[in-house]
């Protein structure tokens, strides 16, 4: 047999032998996806104009950025590949110290602790602070993250309904133990605001402590970027807050903003935190430029918002879609059922625009979408060229 032949021989013989080897289940759930339309793959990404990505200010292709990184990084004389253990081992330096005080300066809160990525953050925060008689209350569209820090707790938890206080106080009435409320500054899959300033009123009331995501307020937000707690000057009635880096800020990982009572207990109880390599020295660096940048970042920030006042205006005589209403760069489009917003997705990327389709389970049966992210670098033309589209698919 011809080399070529042969190895292609071996590779069908250990496929086939390796899904022998299978647990059946494995095969059934992808089958029940495939059947729902609701399948998940990896794409690549190909190109096309981008209303997809969070990189929101554009810091995540940023070639400025990239050199302040390199720049500051090769100025580090001491070699740095990987942190070499946990931040409670051999993980832990100045570096990092230092880092997580300038953001906690910067976010105006008195201490930080940063994780590896915004899923540890919520992860390591929920399951460490739900003790035993504790509640956690949360937004029923709070991320993935808070409800597998919740799964992981010991605490009684609650769901109430969307952006709904009068829900939200229901809920408190009946809370017992130490009472936490977990919401999202801006909600991820629907770009909508918490209602942040009523909710502090609430927890202030029921004496609850108040959990805020700013994951999609970082670098966002009018005030320079530094999210809608500080935007509404509620640093002081917020128990915790947690900013993630891997949106706006173009790189990767997340802090946990808040006391250093809250700081040290979480270096204890966090298990996230605790039992995982901390961010090599070249993740830290990139955090630390791209805060830099943020700084003179008010010009790029005022574009995207115009960006979002355009779109908003424009979307409405485009096409008769409904919509989620957001005054963020994320801007949804609700069309039920998974095999209909993946059809439009595909005639949208045909079109060279890279929107993609929000599936139920993601999102709730019948609320599917085409979830639309804005970002400082896209133009007027890439909008109107997706509008156009729009208008096509939908004014027949
Ligand atoms: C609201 C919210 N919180 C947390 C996360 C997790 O952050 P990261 O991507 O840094 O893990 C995300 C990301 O999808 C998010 O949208």
């Amino acid at each position: 047999m011809c080399k070529g032949i042969k190895s292609k021989f071996y590779l069908h013989f250990f496929k086939f032998r390796a899904c022998l080897f299978q647990p059946i289940f494995l095969k059934q759930s992808l089958d029940k996806r495939e059947a729902q339309n609701a399948l998940r793959k990896l794409s690549l990404n190909s190109g096309m104009i981008d209303f997809c990505s969070n990189d929101y200010l554009g810091f995540a292709k940023s070639l400025e950025l990239k050199s302040a990184i390199e720049k500051e990084y090769n100025s580090i004389s001491t070699p740095s590949n990987g942190s070499g253990g946990s931040r409670l081992l051999a993980g832990h330096t100045l570096f990092v110290e230092q880092l997580e005080n300038k953001i906690a300066s910067f976010h105006a809160a008195s201490a930080g602790l940063i994780y590896n990525s915004g899923y540890d953050a919520n992860v390591g925060l929920f399951s460490a602070i739900g003790q035993k008689g504790s509640t956690i209350i949360y937004d029923e569209l709070i991320h993935a993250s808070v409800h597998d820090g919740i799964k992981l707790s010991s605490a009684t938890a609650f769901m109430f309904k969307h952006n709904d206080v009068t829900h939200l106080e229901e809920r408190l009435k009946i809370a017992e133990g130490i009472v936490y409320v977990a919401v999202e500054s801006i909600y991820s899959m629907d770009g909508d605001d918490a209602p942040l300033k009523e909710i502090c009123k609430l927890c202030k009331k029921y004496n609850a402590n108040l959990i805020v995501d700013e994951a999609h307020a970082t670098g966002v937000t009018i005030n320079g970027g530094k999210g809608r707690v500080q935007e509404y000057a509620l640093e002081q009635e917020v128990f915790a807050r947690v900013h993630t880096f891997g949106k706006a800020l173009g790189c990767h990982g997340a802090i946990i903003l808040g006391t250093e009572l809250l700081r040290n207990y979480l270096i204890n109880y966090s298990r996230s935190f605790i039992y995982t390599t901390a961010l090599p020295l070249h993740s830290l660096v990139a955090i630390q430029e791209s805060y830099r940048l943020l700084e003179n970042a008010q010009t790029k920030i005022d574009a995207l918002h115009e960006l979002v006042s355009y779109f908003k205006n424009g979307l409405k005589q485009a096409s008769p879609i409904s919509f989620v209403e957001s005054q963020s760069p994320i801007q949804c489009l609700l069309i039920s059922g998974n095999e209909a917003v993946k059809k439009l997705a595909q005639v949208l990327q045909a079109n060279n625009l890279d929107i993609r389709p929000i599936l139920s389970p993601t999102v709730p049966k019948g609320k599917e979408r085409l979830r639309v992210c804005l970002h400082s670098f896209n133009t007027i033309s890439e909008i109107n060229q997706l509008f156009k589209v729009l208008h096509e698919l939908t004014n027949i």
